[in-house]
């Protein structure tokens, strides 16, 4: 038979017991690792910019500029004036769409322009992707536009001008799904 202090030194281990495993499932829910994201810094990571440059930041830059950048960023991968190395060209190709062996780049693929902003803002340079700043990210895509052949030189690009260039395959989509209303009609 049980006496009351038995009975106590019983409830207290219990008692014990379950704040420890509270406390396991506790520290597994949160590992307490980092800081809280704020508005703030999930607004800067997360936007995209649209074909019709929807969402495109301030800043500007030309193609001589971006062709520094890239010599010092991008060249490593892919190439001189982006001929191609280790990774894909991102020059050349146009009119070969049709071939047995399209070349797709963004001069000979890519509709529109405010895409290849957000593409290598987003992505590039590969190890170091959103590193660069703004008005270094508008630079280089006039560079990637102007060895395309795509631009007038000397201009200026920035959230204005971008989704104004057209690009050489601009009509070459068609939307799969026509029923379902486009925000972007290709
Ligand atoms: C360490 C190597 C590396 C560096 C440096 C690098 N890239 Fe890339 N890049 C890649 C690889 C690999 C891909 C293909 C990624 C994929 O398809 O998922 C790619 C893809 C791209 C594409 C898409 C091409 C297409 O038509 O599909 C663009 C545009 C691009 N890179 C631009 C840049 C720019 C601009 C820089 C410099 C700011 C840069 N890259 C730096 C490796 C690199």
């Amino acid at each position: 038979m049980q006496t009351e202090e038995s009975l106590m030194y019983t409830r207290n281990w219990i008692l014990t017991i379950a704040i420890a495993l509270a406390t396991c499932v506790n520290a597994a829910e949160t590992p307490e690792l980092g800081i809280p994201a704020t508005e703030t810094d999930i607004a800067q990571v997360f936007w995209s910019v649209f074909p019709d440059g929807e969402n495109l930041p301030a800043g500007s830059g030309t193609a001589v500029e971006g062709k520094e950048l890239f010599n010092i960023h991008c060249i490593a991968c892919h190439g001189i004036e982006g001929a191609g190395l280790t990774a894909v060209p991102l020059v050349g190709g146009q009119g070969s769409l049709t071939d047995d062996t399209p070349l797709k780049t963004i001069g000979s693929y890519w509709p529109y322009a405010p895409t290849i902003f957000n593409y290598i803002r987003r992505s590039m340079p590969y190890i170091a992707p959103m590193s660069l700043t703004n008005d270094d990210y508008y630079a280089i895509t006039a560079y990637l536009l102007d060895i395309n052949g795509i631009l007038e030189p000397g201009t200026v690009i920035n959230a204005e001008t971008l989704p104004k260039v057209q690009m050489p395959n601009r009509d070459g989509f068609v939307n799969a799904y026509p029923k379902v209303p486009q925000k972007y009609d290709y």
